[in-house]
């Protein structure tokens, strides 16, 4: 079972694939959170890498697509997999469709996340983690039970994304209209595009995904 998440940043998909593994018992994989340990690591391509994710402009395919291939192959074996922010281009949609072929898989649903750009900005410019557990957090809309303690650690300390700027927000949604909103039509043309607000609270998003989801997955 392969799951494609789509939207803007800040829609949302993080906190929906960590939901969905719960009820689906699946993986989640992030290119974002790949890309991130490729920086964290320091390696020869860490300051590109990070310059890129910078500027709010999406990494180059080759490198993404080394990295999920990578990643998907240490998944063999699971029951399926969540893809957070991947395809981003059409040319990873397609890689993505020539990949999972030649393993005898198939993407089985898009679910497509729309959130309005101010909202975005807003719930963007607000997040930020446990540095011990990564467990995120929002300013406003989801603050921590105790101020500057993890509900879910009990650590103390807490990161934000280099990248969670308004102007880096704004060039990350420019470069999500201009390159990834092409994949709608090619995932609609496929019969496979599931489109959701994700604009109420996080658990009735969760609800409308699941609807969707639920006959495909547990049937
Ligand atoms: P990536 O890490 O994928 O970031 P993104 O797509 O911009 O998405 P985010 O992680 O910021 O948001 P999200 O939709 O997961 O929302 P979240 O659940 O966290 O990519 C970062 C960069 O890496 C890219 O800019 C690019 O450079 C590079 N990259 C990654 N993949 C690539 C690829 N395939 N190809 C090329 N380059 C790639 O929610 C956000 C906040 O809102 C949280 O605080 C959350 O608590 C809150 N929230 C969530 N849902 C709700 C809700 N319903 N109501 C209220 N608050 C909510």
């Amino acid at each position: 079972m392969i799951i494609v998440l789509l939207g803007p940043p800040g829609a949302g998909k993080g906190a929906q694939a960590e939901m969905l593994e719960t009820r689906y018992r699946l993986m989640s994989l992030s290119t974002g959170d790949l890309l991130r340990d490729v920086v964290a690591a320091g390696g020869p391509q860490a300051e590109t890498v990070k310059a890129i994710m910078d500027s709010g402009e999406p990494v180059p395919d080759d490198v993404v697509l080394g990295l999920l291939k990578d990643a998907m192959k240490a998944q063999e074996g699971e029951a399926g997999t969540i893809l957070d922010g991947f395809p981003r281009t059409v040319p990873q949609a397609e890689a993505l469709d020539a990949l999972l072929t030649r393993d005898g898989l198939r993407v089985d649903a898009v679910i497509a996340i729309q959130v309005p750009d101010d909202v975005v900005v807003k719930r963007i410019t607000g997040r930020f983690a446990c540095a011990g557990c990564g467990a995120t957090y929002h300013d406003v809309f989801k603050p921590t039970l105790t101020p500057g303690i993890c509900d879910d650690c009990g650590y103390t300390g807490f990161t934000r994304r280099s990248d969670d700027n308004e102007e880096t927000v704004r060039n990350r949604l420019a470069a999500y209209r201009a390159k990834t909103e092409p994949i709608i039509p090619y995932y609609r043309e496929r019969g496979l595009l599931h489109t959701i607000d994700g604009t109420p609270p996080p658990d009735d998003v969760f609800e409308a995904i699941t609807a969707v989801l639920d006959p495909l997955v547990c049937r």
